[in-house]
């Protein structure tokens, strides 16, 4: 038993402390900006006393000379100065962050990495690059981390990776963090995820929980809005989204299907617009989209009124397959065609509401037509897609099955939704 006096002795370890920037390469992240299959966006964090970030880069191999026949490229930086916020221990430091974009590599081949300085080098990381043709793959889909990132997340997120190690990225459905300025919650959010963020890229879209109200100097709010300080220096994404919502309103094919990230907490009517020509221009066989706030609710006494208004009708107009969303802490998943009800088992989509992290809601009113519910559940999801076959899986915290279906295509583009856990109770 530990004695009282003992525990009095004890001081809590500020956090802050332990996420300070090194010169050793940190929160080293793997996403895309171009090609997935030719293309790869290498992204981590030192001090300022790094001056000329680098990457080594080479196909994979057993042996362990892997600098021999490894390329080196050089990196660009950015200094990112923590902002004066309310936070009481959001104490300011400058970080900085270096980007890499790595073009020209060959498809469906292993690749390993490393990024530094020359002298302080993190670990060598391997990747794989996609294949340049539609092929099946899977990834995992997350609802909002959020809070006690660190403490009650981290497990969810290697609980999907033992599952589906191979998966081709990892998607993030905004709500990433708590306080979008907060350094600490950003070094939570990489403390979880690790190295798996090193080795599968990922595919993050805002929350509002991304965003922070400005601090003037006299430590007045001004009412303005900002995205996290972090998220455009640690997010690198393709730049064919509306102007102003860069890294955040983006789309990547990837083997067959068209990812879409929506930037829900920002300029709607300019993103219907974009989204309807990007859907028009598809070639792809599968449209996957997230994006944070959702189109049908799940959680009680919330709606999103105006942006089912405006993306609605071109969801439906392009028949879009499956919408990942999160920002109610709950889970609810849906099938809805134009004038049908929510559960409709021939064509429309699917909308899916997921939560990974700790924070919890109610179930609300809509809660009752949908096809599975859960309250006090923490979730990942497993998305399998195919030529003619998505199959997704949602799991909960535990890796117990939790949700289970298949959106079946024919050669005409007619959808049916397949049940895979039979007639079952919505949830609890
Ligand atoms: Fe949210
Ligand atoms: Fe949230």
């Amino acid at each position: 038993m530990i004695s009282t006096a003992l525990l009095l002795l004890q001081q809590p370890f500020d956090l802050n402390d332990r996420y300070r920037p090194t010169p050793i390469p940190d929160r080293v992240i793997l996403t895309w900006a171009d090609d997935p299959a030719t293309s790869i966006a290498v992204t981590w964090r030192t001090s300022r006393a790094v001056g000329q970030g680098r990457i080594q880069i080479r196909p994979s191999g057993a042996g362990p000379s892997l600098e021999a026949d490894a390329v080196q490229r050089d990196a660009r930086h950015i200094d990112v100065a923590m902002p004066i916020t309310e936070v009481k221990d959001n104490t300011p430091f400058i970080a900085r962050w270096h980007t890499v974009q790595v073009r020209d590599l060959t498809p469906k081949t292993a690749y390993v990495y490393r990024v530094g300085d020359g002298v302080n080098w993190s670990e060598w990381h391997g990747f794989r690059t996609a294949s340049d043709r539609p092929e099946p793959f899977s990834f995992i889909y997350f609802g909002d981390a959020q809070n006690d990132v660190r403490s009650r997340w981290s497990r969810v997120v290697r609980e999907a990776y033992s599952d589906l190690p191979k998966a081709s990225f990892v998607l993030h459905a905004g709500d990433l963090i708590n306080r979008a300025e907060r350094d600490l919650e950003w070094g939570e959010w990489f403390e979880a995820g690790g190295w798996i963020n090193a080795r599968i890229p990922q595919v993050a879209t805002p929350g509002n929980h991304e965003y922070y109200r400005l601090i003037n100097e006299k430590g007045e709010r001004t009412g303005e809005r900002a995205l996290s300080p972090q998220w455009i220096p640690q997010f690198e994404y393709p730049r064919n989204g509306v102007p102003g919502l860069e890294d955040t309103n983006y789309f990547i094919d990837y083997q067959g299907a068209r990812i879409i990230s929506l930037n829900s907490s920002e300029k709607f009517a300019e993103q219907t617009e974009w989204l309807d020509r990007v859907l028009t221009e598809n070639r792809n066989r599968w449209t996957l989209i997230t994006f944070h706030h959702p189109m049908f609710s799940t959680a009680k006494g919330r709606d999103n009124a105006e942006l089912r208004a405006a993306w609605k009708p071109v969801f439906d107009r392009h028949q879009v397959d499956l919408v990942m969303q999160g920002h109610d802490h709950t889970y609810g998943r849906m099938n809805l065609a134009t004038g049908l009800t929510m559960q409709d088992d021939s064509s429309g989509t699917v909308y899916v509401v997921s939560v990974s992290g700790p924070k919890m809601y109610e179930l609300g009113e809509n809660a009752a037509q949908m096809r599975r519910t859960a309250a006090q559940t923490q979730l990942y999801q497993l998305v399998h897609v195919d030529q003619n076959k998505i199959r997704y899986e949602s799991r909960t915290a535990t890796g117990e099955l939790y949700d289970a279906f298949e959106i079946l295509k024919g050669a005409d583009g007619r959808k049916t939704i397949v049940e895979k856990l039979g007639r079952r109770p919505a949830g609890p």
